[in-house]
Order: C-alpha cells, then sequence, then structure tokens
C-alpha cells in the first residue's frame, strides 16, 4: 500500500480499529522506513505514515499480538511497547545492536540484527518453519531465527563462525554449568599464561587446554574456547593483556547468556531449534524443496579477506591457513581470475539455494559492489541476472547507503527473491 500523509493520532491510544504504532528512536535511515513499511504489508495491516514521519496509523490488523511480538522497527503497537524493543535492552554493552549474545566475538562484517529480524517478518516465516543461511558468518540470522521461533540451518565454511553461531545460541541452555565451571576456567587460564607469577601451582589442576578437555558437554565446551579467542583476539587486534581481557570478557559473556535466559522468560519466548554445521555453500547437504526461506550475505567479494582477519583465532584453534583458504569464497586466485572464481563460486551457491528452497517461498540476498584492484566487481547486478535465469522473481531492491567515518559511502542491496519455478 502506498504511504500517504496524515496527521499524528493521540500517541498510544487506539481509536476504533485504528492504532498508532511509533517507530524506534535507532531508525535513521530511508532504508529503514522501508523495510517497516513491508513488515507491515507482510502482516497484511493497512497503513499511514505521519506527518513526522516516524509514527503510523495502522488499520485492518488481523491480529494485534502477532505485530507486538515480531515487528523489527517499531516501539509501541498502540499502549503496547513490542518484544524487539524490550529485547533491545538485554545489553551489555554501549551499542544499540549488540543486545543479548550478538556481541560476542568481535567480526567484521556482521548484518544489523534488527534488520535480520525485520526480514524474517518480510519473508513471512512462520513459527516452527525453517530459514537457511549458508554464509552465516558471525549467526546474526541464527539469533534472530531463534528468538522469534523459526528454525534456523547455518553453514558456513569457517569453523571460527561455526563456533560463535553455536555459542551464541546454546550457552542459553547449559548456563548453569557454565556459571559452575567459572573459578577453574579463570585459575587454568591464568595459569597457562602467567604460570609463574600469578597462581601457585598447587591451586591448579591443569592448563586451560586441559580443562577444555575435561568438560564433556560440547557447548559448555565451545563457551569457554570462544572465551579464549575472544582474549586472544583482544590481544592481538587491541594489545590488551591476555588474563585481564580474559576476565573481563568472561563476565559479559557470562551476563550476556544470563540476559538472554531472563529475556526468554520474562518475554515468555519460544525458541527455535539451530543446527549450525561446517559445510560449503556450493555444495549444500540439504534436500530439494526443504527450507521456508533463506536469509543470507555472502563473502562480499574480494573486499574483505576472511582468513587474513581472523589468521589469529584459526591459529589458535589449530588450523592450517592455506588449507581453509581453498574453500573459502572471494579470497581465491589473484587478480583477473580472482573476480573469475569469486563469480562461479556465488553462482554455484546461489544455485544450491534456488534447489533447497520450496517453491513459492522468498530468499534475501544482501550485497554489495566491492572495488579490487580499481575496478568495480558488480555482485548486485551479478546476482540479480544469475538468480533470474534460476527461476527467482526479484521483489524488492532496497538500497542502503551509509556514510561513515570521514564520510565513506558504503553501499549494500538487499534483494528479495521469490522462487517461481
Ligand atoms: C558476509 S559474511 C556473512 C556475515 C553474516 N551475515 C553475519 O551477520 O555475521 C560471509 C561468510 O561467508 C563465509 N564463507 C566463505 N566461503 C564459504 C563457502 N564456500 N561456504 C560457506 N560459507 C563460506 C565466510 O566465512 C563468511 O563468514
Amino acid at each position: 500500500m502506498k504511504a500517504t500523509h496524515i496527521r499524528e493520532p493521540t500517541e498510544g491510544t487506539e481509536r476504533g480499529v485504528e492504532w498508532s504504532a511509533q517507530l524506534i528512536e535507532n531508525v535513521q535511515f530511508i532504508y529503514e522506513l522501508a523495510l517497516a513499511e513491508l513488515e507491515l504489508e507482510a502482516f497484511g495491516v493497512d497503513f499511514k505514515l505521519t506527518n513526522s514521519l516516524r509514527g503510523f496509523v495502522l488499520r485492518n490488523i488481523p491480529n494485534v499480538d502477532t505485530l507486538v511480538r515480531r515487528l523489527a522497527y517499531f516501539k509501541t503497537i498502540g499502549h503496547r511497547t513490542t518484544d524487539y524493543y524490550r529485547l533491545t535492552r538485554y545489553n551489555q554493552t554501549r551499542s544499540v545492536n549488540q543486545y543479548l549474545t550478538h556481541w560476542i566475538y568481535p567480526y567484521k562484517g556482521k548484518f544489523h540484527p534488527q534488520m535480520i529480524r525485520a526480514l524474517l517478518n518480510i519473508l513471512k516465516l512462520e513459527a516452527n518453519e525453517t530459514v537457511l543461511d549458508p554464509f552465516i558468518g558471525s549467526g546474526t540470522s541464527a539469533v534472530e531465527a531463534q528468538l522469534l521461533n523459526i528454525n534456523c540451518i547455518g553453514i558456513d565454511v569457517s569453523p571460527l563462525c561455526i563456533l560463535q553461531s553455536r555459542v551464541k545460541t546454546e550457552s542459553i541452555y547449559v548456563v548453569d554449568e557454565i556459571k559452575r565451571l567459572r573459578e577453574e576456567a579463570i585459575a587454568s587460564f591464568k595459569s597457562s599464561n602467567h604460570a609463574d607469577t600469578l597462581v601457585s601451582k598447587e591451586n591448579v589442576a591443569k592448563d586451560y587446554n586441559g580443562f577444555l578437555n575435561s568438560i564433556n558437554d560440547e557447548r559448555v565446551r565451545n563457551f569457554y574456547l570462544m572465551a579464549k579467542l575472544v582474549a586472544v583476539s583482544d590481544r592481538a587486534r587491541r594489545g590488551r593483556d591476555i588474563v585481564h581481557s580474559f576476565i573481563k570478557n568472561l563476565e559479559l559473556m557470562i551476563s550476556s547468556v544470563d540476559d538472554y535466559e531472563r529475556a526468554v522468560r520474562e518475554l515468555n519466548l519460544q525458541l527455535g531449534k539451530v543446527d549450525m554445521r561446517e559445510g560449503d555453500a556450493r555444495h549444500l547437504f540439504l534436500e530439494d524443496e526443504s527450507v521456508e526461506g533463506i536469509m543470507t550475505s555472502p563473502p562480499y567479494s574480494i573486499a574483505l579477506d576472511y582468513v587474513a582477519n581472523d589468521a589469529h583465532a584459526f591459529e589458535a584453534m589449530g588450523y592450517d591457513l592455506d588449507k581453509i583458504r581453498d574453500e573459502f569464497v572471494g579470497v581465491r586466485g589473484m587478480g583477473g581470475n580472482r573476480i573469475k572464481l569469486y563469480n562461479e563460486d556465488i553462482a554455484k551457491s546461489f544455485h544450491e539455494m534456488h534447489r533447497v528452497l520450496k517453491k513459492g517461498r522468498c530468499c534475501a540476498i544482501v550485497v554489495g559492489n566491492a572495488t579490487y584492484q580499481k575496478h568495480e566487481v558488480k555482485t548486485i547486478e551479478f546476482t540479480i541476472e544469475q538468480c533470474k535465469k534460476l527461476g527467482f522473481t526479484l521483489m524488492n531492491n532496497i538500497n542502503k547507503i551509509i556514510y561513515g567515518l570521514y564520510n565513506v559511502m558504503q553501499t549494500d542491496n538487499t534483494l528479495i527473491f521469490r522462487k517461481e519455478r
């Protein structure tokens, strides 16, 4: 429906069948307003944008409860505060996007979680349906799907990404055991790193690797491996003292998992199932027509070397960087060959996405054009062309332009396709 401007309704009132709805304060960009409108359309609501451009009047709402529980860009519907707004209050960081466990590990190139929640709505995914993210990265789609009771299959070639995605979504189920082992973890980390200065030998049973190996539950072991890698990363990137960083981040990680557990209880949420696995987006292990939606962002071409970026963590996990590099889309080959290989690789992954998606359902792909050796690599146009050939119809092409530090412009497009055949 086309938005027309009308007077602001009295804030927070329900006038007959009309409801007022207010955007959350952090909504600042045109693409966010576009996504907010698409969310309302997805739930079959008629709406008008008010003159403030921050409020809507809603009509013919099939189910107000659904809007309160699911919308991503709205703070209030009538007098009711949305679940999303309440969820963002459970935040151990100063960044509004890094609520609950999203912040764990400083991964470059994360999705904006609020946008993912909106897209899951726009893809019309219902509770207990399954969304696939074949380039799961730091697990943003997994956390957001889990919060909406949508099942999520996440795949990534990087073991570090799978570890992050699991820790962010699975620690909530073992929070008591995580807390029970806290002191032992700190003592063994100190012993491994400052053995002679900080801890006397008799106080410490094992070093940190011994401690990790002694944990039976994989989810608890993953949590403590992640805590170590967060500290390794802090030292590599910012030169921080590793023991100090470990203790500080461990406290924050535990508080975030606690927050998650509390949010689920206080908002009475049902959580979706998560299945995070190492794999290759070019050869998915899934059956044809087996998922109800796809939400993903392939590697941004050649722009970011994901392998070099996390080299310290891969090494700490005991991986051979050259071997890992072979399977990474976007970092194979040099010069013109790199672009050719990149295009071949993402085309294969689009083919796989088309194969596993159910007919009539939708797929959202976030991509940007990158510059490589002074040439613009037109990934957006390439994606549209390839997906159309496969039998997808382009439903929306939403352009996101953000001016960052020093007015550097960053453009991403969110492409929403429907599988017609
Ligand atoms: C743009 S990032 C995804 C970021 C993610 N949306 C997030 O919020 O963190 C692209 C991801 O693709 C992964 N990747 C690269 N080659 C892959 C392949 N062949 N199969 C699966 N994943 C791959 C990289 O490890 C990286 O995590």
